[in-house]
């Protein structure tokens, strides 16, 4: 049974999926995200990773909200901001520890999304769908962070923003996205655009390890003495 995949070349979607899937792979990877997924990021380094979203999300929100493109106009929907939720995240996670080369890189993502806002609006869509999809690897992220800091769901209400699931919004995203690139040209522009996105951020993951033991393991809670190592009493 043949177990090839096909992709529709004239799906933005399918297109944004399928040619991003390596940037994506390295930037599930990099020792940051392994050490959020592990929960062995210092909280102090988490909050200085809301600190860089923050300002991604800010540049970004505001480049496509204000945006006079009529493709930016159609899939633009207020709901999609999440600068309230990293504000609110912020204040619940203590001092942030944010390393030079950390806000060095975010300030790059700013600088060059306030170029692509000037000379191509449209292909901010690119890096639109770049933090919209990140929401569904966000639900895997918030159990990972809820159990490293015990802080609760309120406290990462960033990966909560779009419910229990991401899926229905994703979803109607991924239909105002089709319905709004309908040339190859625009969508080449657009998939260009999510690529460059995803480099940017990796280098901010990779700014944001200055400093750390990405190798470190975690400390093992001590076990006091009588108790089973193994939690049961
Ligand atoms: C840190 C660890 C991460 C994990 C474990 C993870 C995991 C996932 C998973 C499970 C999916 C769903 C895949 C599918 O249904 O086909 C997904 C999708 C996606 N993630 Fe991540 N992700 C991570 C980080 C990120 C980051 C940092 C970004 C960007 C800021 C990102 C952007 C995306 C995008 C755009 C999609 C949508 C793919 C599509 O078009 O269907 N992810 N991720």
């Amino acid at each position: 049974m043949s177990t090839a995949t096909t992709h529709d070349k004239n799906s933005v979607m399918d297109r944004l999926k399928w040619e991003t899937r390596p940037a994506h792979d390295r930037i599930e990877s990099v020792p940051f995200s392994m050490m959020m997924q592990e929960g062995r990021l210092p909280r102090a380094r988490f909050a200085a990773k809301l600190a860089c979203w923050l300002t991604v999300h800010g540049a970004l929100e505001a480049a496509v909200a204000q945006s006079d493109d009529a493709a930016c106009a159609a899939v633009w929907v207020d709901s999609m901001a999440r600068t309230s939720h990293l504000r609110h995240d912020l204040c619940c996670h203590g001092d942030m520890d944010m390393p030079a080369a950390a806000a060095t890189a975010t300030l790059r993502i700013v600088k060059w999304l306030s170029g692509l806002a000037d000379t191509d609006p449209r292909a901010l869509l690119g890096c639109l769908y770049v933090l919209e999809g990140s929401k569904l690897g966000g639900t895997i992220l918030r159990k990972c962070l809820d159990d490293a800091y015990g802080c609760g769901p309120d406290a990462l209400s960033y990966f909560w923003a779009s419910g229990t699931s991401p899926m229905p919004d994703f979803k109607a995203f991924k239909e105002r996205m089709e319905a709004a690139l309908t040339t190859d040209e625009e969508r080449d522009r657009v998939v260009a655009a999510a690529s460059g996105m995803f480099e940017h951020l990796t280098d901010v993951l990779e700014g944001l390890l200055e400093g750390l033991d990405s190798a470190a393991a975690v400390e093992p809670e001590p076990v006091g003495e009588g108790k089973c190592p193994f939690g049961h009493g």
